[in-house]
């Protein structure tokens, strides 16, 4: 019986990520990160859009060469040319898949393709068909699907899905939709197209309005099955929905009753290796991965946190693989933290010495972004020297 739990992570940080300015990789470079994708437990590694230049066409042929646990992907337009030299690039892979499309939304098919709806439905209907001709895992993307009308987004789906689609993409290309209105379009698939259970629904979230990973969350829980992602969000524009963060709301939100394959422990030093390889670094605040996901400075964070960690993380920084929670020392923090740090770097004060040293280390702090470990060294020597 089909695990109905299960969400496929569908990881497209050498495609969609790729095309951010500035984050180019080479074809050795997108080897070695596919096979720490595979590592890390997708389930698809889209690896390029072969079409797209013959250095693209190398990767994503070589990552089909050395792969042999995950399903290899390549992007098409809905194209003929395209496909068959997606097919041509993939023809190695164990379990090749191709991804066709095309826009479905009105803006996508006047200003793009100055078509009519009908034109376009059978322009997907025959790259499916084709598609179909080189490979049976035929992923189809209606491009837009966000700002694209239920009624006739539902209309091309059933068709592509009778062409031989077997998953079905939703993009919500401009991150436009708000959460509730992405899952009621998942839903209103999985209510009024016929063949939907001939297909896996899949969500591909952009993250304009910082909604892509609640819009993808949003998708999982309306029927969707499938989650189009990128290590650190990176895609274009403002990114696309981040692997971290659906990996660890689906592991964190035990009730939602989904699970994933993803080994959470490769999660920073990944979130690292992409980072340094694609020349880009990641937001200290970023969710899960970023410098101060597990940082506490403020006096009041800081006194609960050495009382019970739980009360101010809801993850243990060793299930992501990160460093260990750092206490940071600035003008915010308070005497439990500051007591800490001594202790930490083996000077042992009594609560009136803390007292005394606090008011020294507040003159410091109010003229330095953080206070650190030479800093209080020196505090407490000369605190003992001045005690003496
Ligand atoms: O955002 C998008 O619509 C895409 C498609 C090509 C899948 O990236
Ligand atoms: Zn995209």
């Amino acid at each position: 019986m089909a695990d109905n739990s299960k969400i496929f992570i569908f990881d497209t940080t050498l495609r969609d990520g790729e095309q951010v300015p500035g984050c180019k990789l080479n074809s050795n470079e997108k080897v070695e990160l596919a096979l720490q994708l595979e590592a890390l437990g997708v389930d698809i590694i889209e690896a390029g859009f072969p079409v797209s230049s013959p250095g693209d066409f190398a990767s994503v042929n070589e990552i089909s060469k050395t792969l042999k646990n995950v399903t290899v992907c390549g992007l098409t337009r809905a194209v003929q040319k395209d496909i068959e030299v997606a097919a041509e690039a993939l023809k190695y892979a164990k379990r090749p898949r191709i991804h066709t499309g095309i826009g479905t939304s009105d803006l996508h098919i006047k200003a793009k393709f100055n078509a009519t709806q009908d034109e376009i439905l059978e322009r997907a209907i025959q790259a499916v068909r084709w598609a179909k001709n080189f490979v049976d895992d035929v992923e189809f993307y209606a491009e837009d699907a966000g700002r694209t009308s239920n009624e006739y987004l539902a209309r091309v789906i059933e068709a592509v899905i009778k062409a031989g689609a077997t998953t079905v993409n939703i993009p919500d290309t401009t991150g436009y939709c708000l959460p509730h209105q992405y899952g009621e379009k998942i839903a209103y698939l999985v209510n009024n197209v016929p063949n939907i259970d001939k297909a896996v629904i899949s969500c591909h979230c952009h993250n304009d309005l910082g909604l892509a990973t609640a819009n993808s969350i949003a998708g999982i829980i309306n029927g969707a099955r499938q989650i189009e992602c990128t290590i650190n969000g990176l895609g274009e524009r403002a990114g696309n929905t981040s692997l971290e963060e659906v990996a660890m709301i689906i592991r964190s939100h035990k009730t939602l009753g989904f699970h994933t394959n993803i080994d959470s422990k490769q999660l920073n030093p990944l979130s690292r290796i992409v980072s340094e390889t694609m020349r880009m670094p990641v937001q200290p605040n970023k969710a899960i991965v970023g410098s101060n996901a597990f940082s506490h400075s403020s006096g009041i964070n800081q006194d609960g946190f050495l009382k019970d960690a739980l009360t101010y993380e809801i993850i243990n920084p060793e299930e992501v693989g990160a460093d260990s929670s750092k206490i940071v020392l600035t003008a915010r923090s308070g005497r439990s933290a500051l007591a800490f740090r001594f202790q930490k770097l083996g000077f042992q004060f009594t609560r009136n010495d803390v007292d005394t040293l606090y008011a020294e280390f507040v003159k410091i702090a109010d003229s330095k972004k953080e206070v650190n470990d030479d800093d209080l060294t020196v505090m407490a020597k000369d605190f003992a020297a001045q005690t003496v």
